[in-house]
């Protein structure tokens, strides 16, 4: 099959060398010429372990293409996907989709022959009817059709979730798209993937409901993580003890900082917004927006505490700041808000994250990326653990410091306490 994707970030370039590997020729359009002549190099502009030796394996095979002539690679296409992103609007809380429109008005004048244009960038529900209505002023109905497929890999295991997702969900009517698309998802089905086939606004909804409710889970077991260290309960425990109930699942139910990225911020906030302009109260989603937004002040609050509010002249170390493990992507992380807020009040910050150096944290005073864990906590007063890279897993933290009274704070319990207290150090977690 021949496939275009529209745009080459996380979600576009996975799924469009991806799609590569799985045979078919793929071209991967971006508007950002610098990323397109790195790729066409080889050369890979996210973090995405796997990701570099399977773009130089499909650029070999020559099924795997880039290229910033849209109109070239989306008129030779049978399937084009959107995959632009739709980040929060300026001062809003609705969805910007200015990029997801551009490109269908672009889209609109490459069209001569019937083309399946697929959705994958997370959009408020209806908007598939939007673009829909933008590119039939060009072209008539019969020549294209709009499908969703909301996409629900995770950075930093997005090519295990591409071959092996949960499920693979196609929002159209349209029978022949359909067909078309549960064809070119057959080896994934074949190896057990759920398919299942929507209308567009309900794949469109499933998308947010779905980060809604993972947001949920991750704003409930850090609340529960809140009444646990007031309680001498251990967080652990209640997370294991709630899992195992299968009504309820383990996963997403580990106590932590407050959650960020590129979708769970923005994606709650957006579908507050639809549900708003619908004139639905989504009460449940507006206080897990509300509660994540106040979890880094209790966080920060907590290190106040730890560090008695003395910070003139102590030295802090972050051991990584992205918003989660094996990614690169900085959006929406809650070092963005820590790290400043610490910087002023006096305390000097290093910090080490595999993926290297933040341009986000240049702009601070006192703030230094370190080129390793031994270089950041040299002589450091508190070493805070806000990623859980397998590399801070076991760290003889003794060796590290010169301070005699470090402290740990570990906000992702990766340390038992119980070793810690034999080992001497002060050691904090979350939620025990
Ligand atoms: N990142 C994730 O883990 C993830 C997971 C599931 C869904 N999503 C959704 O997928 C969408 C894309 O997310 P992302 O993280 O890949 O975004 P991204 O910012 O990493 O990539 C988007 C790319 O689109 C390009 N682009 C924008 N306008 C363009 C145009 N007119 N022509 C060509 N290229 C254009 C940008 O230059 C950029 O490289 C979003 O809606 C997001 O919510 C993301």
């Amino acid at each position: 099959m021949k496939i275009c994707m529209i745009g080459t970030g996380y979600v576009g370039l996975v799924s469009g060398v991806c799609f590569s590997d799985l045979g078919n020729s793929v071209i991967c359009i971006d508007k950002d010429i610098n990323k397109i002549n790195n790729l066409k190099k080889g050369i890979i502009p996210i973090y995405e372990p796997g990701l570099d030796e399977l773009v130089k394996k499909n650029i070999k095979s020559n099924r795997l293409n880039f290229t910033n002539k849209f109109n070239e690679a989306v008129s030779k296409s049978d399937v084009v996907f959107i995959c632009v992103g739709t980040p929060t609007k300026n001062k809003s809380y609705a969805a910007d989709l200015s990029q997801i429109y551009n490109v269908a008005k672009k889209i609109s004048k490459c069209i001569k022959k019937f083309k399946i244009i697929v959705n994958k960038s997370t959009v408020p529900v209806t908007t598939g009817d939007q673009l829909e209505k933008i590119i039939s002023r060009k072209v008539s109905k019969k020549m294209f059709s709009i499908v969703s497929n909301p996409e629900f890999l995770r950075e930093g295991e997005a090519i295990r979730d591409f071959h092996y997702p949960d499920r693979v969900v196609i929002g159209t009517d349209n029978k022949k798209s359909n067909k078309i698309l549960k064809n070119l998802y057959s080896p994934l089905i074949s190896k057990g993937t759920s398919y299942i086939n929507t209308s567009r606004r309900a794949a469109e909804l499933i998308k947010y409901a779905s980060n809604s409710f993972l947001a949920t889970k991750i704003t409930f077991i850090n609340e529960i993580s809140n009444l646990c260290e007031r309680t001498n309960v251990n967080i652990e425990d209640v997370s294991i003890g709630m899992g195992l109930d299968k009504r309820i699942g383990s996963r997403f139910l580990r106590a932590g900082p407050a959650y960020g990225g590129s979708c769970f911020p923005k994606d709650t906030r957006a579908i507050i917004n639809t549900a708003n302009k619908f004139k639905i109260d989504l009460s449940l989603v507006k206080s897990v927006v509300k509660s994540n937004e106040n979890r880094s002040n209790l966080l920060l609050k907590r290190i106040k505490d730890i560090m008695k509010n003395k910070f003139k002249n102590k030295l802090i170390s972050f051991l990584g700041v992205t918003f989660k493990a094996n990614t690169d992507d900085m959006r929406e992380s809650s070092s963005l808000k820590m790290i400043p807020f610490l910087s002023k009040k006096g305390a000097k910050i290093n910090y080490f994250d595999p993926t290297g150096q933040k341009k986000e944290l240049n702009k601070y005073k006192n703030v230094n990326f370190t080129p390793s864990i031994k270089k950041a906590c040299f002589n450091s007063d508190l070493i805070i653990i806000h990623t859980e890279w397998n590399e801070f897993k076991s760290i003889n933290f003794k060796n590290l410091t010169k301070k005699k009274n470090f402290i740990v704070y570990d906000m992702r319990n990766i340390y038992s306490p119980k070793k810690m207290k034999i080992d001497k150090i002060k050691y904090f977690g979350i939620g025990r």
